[in-house]
């Protein structure tokens, strides 16, 4: 199936901006709409001159036009979110608000012009729970209302039941990835995000600064493997109406990842510990791990990650000498 034009809600973002840029290359013709609230002109700045690419500054909330949009093109991805646990804690109404309106808007635009359309949900979903790895169809441990990062989580899974109600009432072919810790080129560390802190930190010959005790663990995903996959999953349709974990099984400790950038790197670096609180307020909840399992990734789309964390932490410091293969690339032998 080819889906010649396609609409990328927070396309001007990290993860977005590499999706149009891996759609270009496949020949489509994209039209991005970004607020630019955590995203930046400067990510899409090299696609502007391709004349089968489109940018246009609004929100995902805004209902006529994303209708109209929608109506002109063949596949939706809405990757448009709240994201980084910092702006979740600081701006709670603002997280919410643009989670669940943005995605009904575009589902019910979606759903009238019978439109396929991906939506990247999160690991965060799994909440609490400490049955590893993850598995899509596993029971989900939420914290109390009363601790804002979990509206994250909860909108999020708001999202996915209202994806899948659309799927089950009138056959929307809707595509529900939960992405965990995903990073590469242009993520920013402003809201929150360790690894892209860490390399900065680091490259600055600056102490790292590690929440809690650095005990936590966390498995990193390059990008170029999430945006390979999520080319794929809209390319079949056996994928429609599930829900699928895309990201790596190879955990670290945020200690660990320190003492690793910083040897990377060749730092003078040292390593800083701040308390929870201190960085998030009081009663901030953590999780010790979150290791996805990509059986069904595996299963419907030959997802495997080719990118080792070295290899992730060199790209994103500038050190690399040639990109990593792509698993396309891979596969193809
Ligand atoms: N990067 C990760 O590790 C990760 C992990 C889990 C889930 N996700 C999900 O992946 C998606 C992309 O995340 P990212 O890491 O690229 O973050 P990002 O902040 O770089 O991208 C989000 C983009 O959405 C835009 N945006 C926000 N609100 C908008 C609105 N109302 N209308 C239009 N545009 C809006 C932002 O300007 C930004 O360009 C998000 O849905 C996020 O929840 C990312």
């Amino acid at each position: 199936m080819t889906h010649e034009k396609v609409l990328v809600t927070g396309g001007a973002g990290f993860v977005g901006s590499h999706l149009c840029e891996a759609l270009l290359r496949e020949g489509r013709s994209v039209t991005v709409i970004d607020d630019l609230s955590t995203g930046r002109w400067a990510n899409i700045d090299h696609l502007k001159r391709d004349p089968h690419f489109r940018v246009i500054m609004a929100s995902a909330t805004e209902r006529a036009l994303v209708t109209e949009e929608v109506a002109r093109h063949d596949l939706v991805y809405h990757l448009a979110s709240a994201v980084g646990v910092k702006l979740i804690i600081e701006q709670p109404v603002r997280t919410v608000e643009t989670i669940f309106h943005g995605t009904d808007v575009v589902l019910n635009a979606c759903a009238r012009y019978h439109r396929p359309v991906l939506i990247t949900s999160t690991s965060e979903v799994y909440g609490k729970s400490e049955r590893i790895p993850f598995r899509e169809d596993a029971d989900v441990v939420m914290g109390p209302t009363s601790k804002r990062r979990w509206a994250y989580a909860c909108a999020k899974a708001l999202d996915e039941f209202l994806a899948l109600a659309h799927h089950y009432q009138s056959h929307l072919p809707v595509y529900i990835v939960r992405l965990f810790n995903t990073v590469g080129p242009r993520q920013t560390g402003q809201y929150g995000m360790v690894v892209p802190s860490f390399v900065r930190q680091a490259l600055s010959d600056r102490p790292l600064t590690v929440y809690g005790d650095g005990t936590q663990r966390r498995c990193f995903c390059s990008v170029h493997d999430v945006v390979d996959g999520l080319l794929r999953l809209p390319a079949n349709e056996a994928a429609a109406g599930q829900v699928v974990n895309l990201g790596t099984q190879e955990e670290i400790s945020i200690l660990g990842l320190a003492e690793r950038v910083i040897d990377l790197c060749g730092s003078r670096s040292t390593i800083d510990f701040v308390p929870y609180e201190e960085a998030y307020g009081a009663g901030f909840d953590d999780m010790m791990r979150r290791v996805p399992d990509t059986r069904r990734a595996a299963e419907l789309i030959g997802w495997d990650p080719a990118w080792r964390l070295d290899d992730i932490i060199q790209e994103i410091a500038g050190l690399a000498d040639r990109p990593a293969p792509l698993l396309a690339d891979v596969v193809r032998g």
